[in-house]
């Protein structure tokens, strides 16, 4: 309830425990906020994803747990300290989170390497509510591609109350029939439209079966953490609505009056879906559309009934998001490219021992580059330099950035510590909604708009192959 959520804050009040104590989206968790505390350990752990007759295959998890989840009230501040039970380095970041940039776990630029056996403790203000996740960033294509993924639900007790409540999250892996893993990358993907997994699965099964009441609202939340795969989210049989995105309430949108009747979702990119079971107790079927082979990852039956079933979409709280203030914003265009050859024969490194180069090389990425931002590549030279910053801003200022995508494939482009409004697509495709990941089509520029907030902050492809072959920058914002 409301009273046990405030719990010491009351006397506060909930405006105290959310507020900035410095300027734009610089979050500094309250003094009196409750404080969680979670320990997450990354090391090995079995799932049979091939089936039950089939060997098991060892992936990655946080304590064991594969999609560990986290679930606290808005207004908590975070403690959470990562321990590296690995045998390469690794750290921890919680995507689309607005935080102190010290706690942003980028290798090099916000903190160290985190090695074997060693820990970071991260201190993070939950101020926005909503369905995000947690991963490394450093071989993210090793590390997150084998499992090493979690979730982070922030519930708001503002929000509407539904029926049923299911989070759906999605990732493919690349399996050998022995259970082990294939190459996570290959250079055919890394270079183009990516490197898939055969065997899909949602929440580490190839499908599920789930129930709601017939006539119920039910909220989807659902997540694309896979590697590389773009999805086209539908359902079939009961009226749904899109009403969050990246974790942040829209004006709810019928998923029927999208285009082709879907959300397309890259990678880390998450939706918040409404849906009304029918009141004739039919199942609804939930799935991505997008290959010619339709993947139905959730069937939910009806069991039960509500009694009186309710009217239109159940939206959520408006986000309370600094908005960008367009008529002094200062404006930015970044364009999507294909590395220059010169950057890719710069870059290149002799081939070594995977394992040593994963603890040497403090940058965590691959030794090739096929990818750029703006000319500039993601390490840099012969040395693997950060590369210089793609711009400066000044912190509470508000900037309109516009990414072009010259390349022949799609790419979704993700910015640290901030939500940034979606303004515009040249294909027009993209209702306005605040988020942290967007889709950005081959030919496409989509302009995004936000309000500054200080720190290094890296911009980057979130298909985990392109980011670490060139596809990422960072702003320096003070
Ligand atoms: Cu999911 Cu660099 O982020
Ligand atoms: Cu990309």
């Amino acid at each position: 309830s409301r009273r046990a959520f405030l719990g010491a804050g009351a006397v506060l009040g909930a405006s105290a425990l959310l507020a900035p104590t410095r300027t734009g989206q610089a979050r500094v968790p309250a003094p009196f906020a409750p404080t969680r505390t979670v320990a997450l350990k990354a090391g090995e752990a079995e799932l049979k994803l091939l089936g039950p007759d089939r060997p098991a295959t060892r992936i990655l998890a946080y304590d064991g747990e594969p999609f560990r989840t986290l679930r606290l009230p808005r207004g908590t501040r975070l403690q959470a300290t990562f321990l590296n039970g690995m045998h390469e380095g690794s750290t921890l970041h919680f995507h689309g989170i607005r935080m102190p940039n010290e706690y942003d776990g980028v290798p090099t630029l916000t903190q160290p390497l985190v090695q074997p056996g060693g820990s970071f403790v991260h201190l993070l203000p939950l101020d926005d509510p909503g369905t995000f996740f947690f991963h490394p960033h450093c071989d993210e294509t090793g590390q997150a591609g084998r499992g090493l993924v979690g979730v982070l639900i922030v519930e708001d007790p503002r929000d509407p109350a539904f029926d049923a409540e299911h989070v759906l999250t999605l990732k493919d892996w690349r399996l050998a029939d022995d259970g082990g893993f294939l190459e996570l990358s290959e250079p055919n993907g890394a270079s183009r439209v990516g490197t898939f997994g055969a065997t899909r699965t949602v929440n580490g099964a190839v499908s599920l079966n789930l129930t709601a009441p017939a006539g119920g609202d039910v909220r989807l939340r659902i997540l694309n953490v896979d590697s590389t795969r773009i999805m086209d989210i539908g359902v079939e049989g009961g009226e749904a609505w899109l009403i969050a995105v990246d974790g942040h309430a829209l004006r709810p949108v019928r998923l029927d009056d999208l285009p082709d009747g879907v959300w397309r979702m890259g990678p880390a990119q998450r939706i918040d879906v409404h849906l009304r079971m029918p009141r004739d107790g039919s199942p609804v079927q939930v799935g991505d559309y997008r290959a010619a082979d339709i993947y139905h990852f959730a069937t939910i039956a009806a069991e039960g009934k509500v009694a009186r079933p309710r009217k239109g979409p159940l939206a959520l709280p408006k986000p309370e998001l600094p908005r960008p203030d367009m008529k002094k914003a200062e404006r930015f265009s970044f364009t999507l490219q294909q590395a220059t050859d010169a950057a890719v024969k710069d870059i290149a490194l002799p081939p070594d021992d995977p394992l040593a180069k994963a603890l040497l090389d403090s940058l965590c990425v691959g030794s090739t580059t096929y990818w750029g931002i703006d000319s500039e590549s993601w390490p840099t030279g012969s040395r693997r330099n950060v590369p210089p910053p793609l711009a400066r801003m000044t912190t509470g200022r508000s900037y309109a950035v516009e990414i072009k995508n010259e390349t022949r494939f799609p790419h979704p482009v993700h910015l640290h510590g901030h939500a940034f409004e979606v303004l515009s697509s040249s294909l027009d495709r993209l209702p306005r909604h605040f988020a942290d990941t967007v889709l950005v089509q081959p030919g496409e520029a989509v302009t995004v708009a936000f309000v500054a907030a200080p720190g290094d902050w890296v911009f980057h492809c979130h298909i985990l192959e392109h980011m670490e072959t060139g596809m990422m920058g960072w702003f320096r914002i003070v």
